[in-house]
């Protein structure tokens, strides 16, 4: 960690990954108990813009409702249990709003990898937006949130409303042109699935970004990979597994 990059090497996915449900608070705390300091989470929009957190873009899977999550407002989404699907403990954890998690993480001073995970079609608008929030709620923190995306629309929005905040480009492959895009948004930052990742992958990386992280690193023979190759982080859902 550095004054430029103040980001541990191992950051929790989803909260805690799988141990509890994922971006929830309570996979947040959970992924604290067992020591780790950074996260790793989705953040999409509701229908009236309030930035929340969820992988998916419709309910079903992780809130048990039909429907698209951005075509609701927050006030139904808020009202929605997050946790039931996963296990009886955690019956009635809410879906948690950026605001929520932005309090838990400043006051544990932790760091945030902020993923912005548009509803399709709301790209560039959920990047404004979120990088809206995070500039006014991150405003007095020593560290800033890392946004990344997939979605270059979306870091593109990111930019161009909070240029300050650092950007990370999301690869799940090493598709055409991702070079100049990764420039274009300056970009501090590339994170990449671990099974892009070798020597040649790794320079090609470094000839355009300052940092290398991945995801989702899961398995003992995949860190010792990933660390003979140099990279900033790993992202993981083996947060009982990896001690930080
Ligand atoms: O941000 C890294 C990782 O979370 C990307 O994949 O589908 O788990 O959001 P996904
Ligand atoms: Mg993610």
């Amino acid at each position: 960690m550095t004054p430029d990059w103040p980001y541990p090497f191992w950051i929790a996915h989803r909260g805690a990954g799988k141990l509890a449900p994922e971006n929830t608070l309570a996979s947040f705390r959970l992924g604290a108990a067992h020591g780790y300091r950074c996260f790793e989470c989705d953040v999409k929009l509701s229908s009236d813009d309030v930035p929340f957190l969820l992988h998916d873009a419709d309910l079903q899977r992780t809130a048990s409702t039909e429907g698209t999550a951005g075509a609701m407002p927050w006030t139904a989404l808020s009202a929605l249990d997050a946790g039931g699907w996963h296990s009886a403990p955690y019956i009635g954890e809410p879906l948690p709003s950026l605001a929520r998690i932005a309090a838990f993480v400043l006051g544990n001073a932790f760091t945030l990898n902020l993923e912005i995970k548009p509803t399709p079609g709301a790209e560039r608008h959920t990047g404004e937006v979120v990088a809206h929030h995070a500039r006014r709620l991150w405003a007095a923190a020593s560290a800033p949130p890392l946004l990344s995306s997939f979605k270059p629309q979306a870091l593109a929005g990111a930019l161009a409303i909070a240029p300050e905040l650092p950007r990370a480009l999301l690869l799940d492959a090493l598709w055409e042109g991702w070079q100049r895009v990764a420039r274009d948004l300056a970009c501090v930052a590339v994170v990449c699935n671990h099974r892009l990742l070798n020597a040649d992958t790794v320079a090609a990386m470094r000839r355009e970004v300052r940092r290398v992280l991945v995801y989702t690193v899961n398995e003992p023979d995949d860190v010792l990979r990933m660390k003979a190759l140099g990279v900033d982080g790993v992202i993981t859902d083996a947060v009982d597994r990896f001690k930080p």
